[in-house]
């Protein structure tokens, strides 16, 4: 079919509505505390969603940059993670939402930031990414965060050179890390990594792509490159579910129900591991410092495609394909009489299960529930796995550990 005469698709068709819909919304302003930041148009507006396997929808102004600010700071925790080990970083960042605003000057009982989501958590976290110098440490972000996205990512120097003028507060903020051993050492060349990792340019199809990456475990979907390492994928959309929209981030979970990451530069980054990323960018910012329009669509597109995590699908009831018995299945083999009269009068006892799908813990229970069922009648259990796409570690072994129990010996 021509494109004249393809319809775009419903999803494509319900993006266009939605920006035509919210790019009236005029709520919310720009942001002026770092001063470049207030020399962003209002009227700039992009959504785009891309799906695990590069499937990209956008409207309006997806592919104009801004400095990606506070969303960085997930991506930054990853390589932290990486870098320093998740014991490490757990006793100098904790992980409980502050319920405060995004620069909050505040430590928990024990010296640490509450989170890795506000600013002390953030500048805490890039002092944890490898490097001594402020170089170093920008290189290894810039590196990774290209991974993410999937091309060259470059730093708005106006940007970060006028958030290093004016950041007292964030430098402020560093010198209290110091105070409490947070920082062993000069805080300052990791503060100005922090005020240029946040300078990083990208467009709403590159945090889209960054998003898609994470809820694809890791792996950017077109480019196959991996950005992080799979086991940390879990921690860091975490404490963007818990703390990523700061002092929002109880009413989002429950509105909107996607981890998720906002920035000053305007843009919102969602993400719905296993599926898909939204992003949206309009630098017009509600009290919380959240993208107004950011925050009316991702809303309205999780309301609209039942996006909410916890609106979680039945994986389980549809594993199984197919249920039958040896005697029901056709073979074009040829068999000897005796054959196939042993396969009449006990074909009966020889269960044969299609299971089908992506194989995760309550489709497997479904799967072994089946199994121990049939196994005391069965003479023969067949499992056909080959419309089994995915089957993760955990059901491999809980798969294992059930046959060798039924046939009574260590697989
Ligand atoms: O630390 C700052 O003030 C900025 N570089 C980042 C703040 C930010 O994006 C807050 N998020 N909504």
């Amino acid at each position: 079919m021509s494109n004249s005469t393809c319809p775009p698709s419903l999803i494509q068709s319900y993006l266009e509505e939605l920006h035509a819909k919210y790019q009236l919304l005029r709520t919310g302003a720009v942001a002026t505390y770092i001063p470049e930041l207030g020399k962003a148009d209002p009227e700039w507006f992009g959504i785009c969603v891309v799906t695990c396997d590069g499937q990209v929808y956008q409207v309006g102004d997806t592919a104009l940059e801004f400095t990606i600010q506070s969303i960085s700071k997930p991506f930054s925790y990853g390589i932290a993670l990486q870098d320093s080990g998740k014991e490490k970083i757990l006793s100098k960042i904790w992980i409980e939402p502050s319920g405060e605003a995004f620069n909050s000057i505040s430590l928990d009982p024990l010296g640490r930031p509450l989170n890795p989501m506000i600013n002390a958590g953030a500048i805490a976290t890039t002092g944890l990414v490898e490097g001594s110098t402020t170089r170093q440490k920008v290189h290894r972000i810039l590196d990774t965060f290209s991974r993410y996205a999937g091309r060259s990512l470059t730093i708005d120097q106006a940007v970060s050179g006028s958030e290093s003028a004016t950041g007292h507060r964030n430098r402020a903020i560093a010198y209290m890390l110091r105070n409490f051993d947070i920082f062993t050492e000069d805080p300052l060349p990791s503060l100005e990594a922090y005020f240029q990792q946040c300078s990083i340019l990208v467009n709403c199809l590159d945090l889209a792509f960054m998003g898609a990456t994470l809820a694809n475990n890791g792996i950017h979907p077109l480019t196959g490159q991996r950005a992080v390492v799979a086991d940390y994928v879990e921690n860091i959309l975490s404490v963007m579910a818990s703390c990523g929209m700061y002092d929002a981030a109880g009413e989002w979970l429950y509105n909107v129900g996607m981890p998720a990451k906002s920035g000053v530069g305007g843009g919102i980054l969602a993400v719905l591991p296993g599926q898909l990323a939204v992003a949206v960018f309009s630098p017009l910012l509600d009290d919380h410092g959240n993208s107004a329009r950011g925050i009316a669509v991702c809303r309205e597109l999780s309301s609209r495609f039942k996006l909410h995590l916890f609106n979680s699908a039945k994986p389980g009831l549809s594993v199984i394909r197919h249920l039958t018995d040896a005697t029901r299945t056709s073979s074009n083999r040829a068999r000897p009489l005796e054959e196939t009269a042993l396969l009449s009068s006990h074909g009966s006892r020889v269960v044969i299960l299609e299971i089908q799908g992506h194989l995760s813990f309550a489709a497997t229970e479904r799967v072994v529930r089946e199994l121990h069922s049939r196994a005391d009648a069965a003479f023969a259990v067949i499992l056909d796995f080959s419309r089994v796409q995915h089957l993760d570690l955990v059901s491999n072994r809980i798969l294992l550990d059930t046959f060798a129990a039924l046939v009574g010996r260590e697989i």
